[in-house]
């Protein structure tokens, strides 16, 4: 087994996209948390997969809802990224939000895209649980993607 932070060294050389999860904590109160570790999984049916943290104040919130929302942020975003990194379960205000027709979850305004998703299977995987979704939804416009590679954010043109 490597150490820990070689472990880490080599995870960073992995660039990805970077998402905020979506979920209603309480009756109109959505709450957030920046998440790299999406991944779309399968086509038919349309499944997405994330892992969170067992350990995070997000958790049992998230794991107890049944509808979620996947808002891939832009190049512009990264303020809003470190913003639901450093507090898990932050309240959502309504002009950060839009509600499409249908969705039980509102998405985060001026993202690359947005998938409305519903819980569909969780699995453990060491101190994470992953969770796939089932996407019933999906919205996306032109925008550069914010990338998250070696522990910083980048864009790329
Ligand atoms: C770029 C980036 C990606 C992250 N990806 C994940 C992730 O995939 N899963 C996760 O559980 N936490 C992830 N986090 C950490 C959470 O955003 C963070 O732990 C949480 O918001 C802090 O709240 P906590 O104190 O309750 O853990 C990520 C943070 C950053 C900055």
């Amino acid at each position: 087994m490597p150490e820990i932070d070689e472990f880490k060294n080599a995870a960073a050389c992995f660039s990805t996209g970077v998402c905020v999860c979506i979920v209603e904590k309480e009756p109109d109160e959505f709450v957030g948390i920046t998440i790299n570790s999406f991944a779309s999984l399968s086509l038919n049916p349309c499944l997405i997969m994330f892992s969170v943290k067992k350990q995070s104040r997000f958790y049992t919130v998230f794991l107890g809802k049944k509808h979620f929302t996947i808002n891939i942020l832009s190049k512009e975003q990264k303020e809003t990224a470190l913003h639901f990194a450093k507090h898990a379960g932050s309240q959502l205000v309504d002009s950060q939000l839009v509600l499409e027709k249908g969705n039980q979850v509102p998405f985060l305004k001026e993202c690359c895209a947005n998938m409305h998703c519903e819980l569909f299977e969780t699995h453990e995987g060491g101190d994470h649980t992953i969770i796939i979704g089932l996407v019933t939804q999906v919205r996306s416009g032109g925008l550069a993607p914010l990338v998250y590679f070696s522990r910083g954010f980048h864009s790329i043109s």
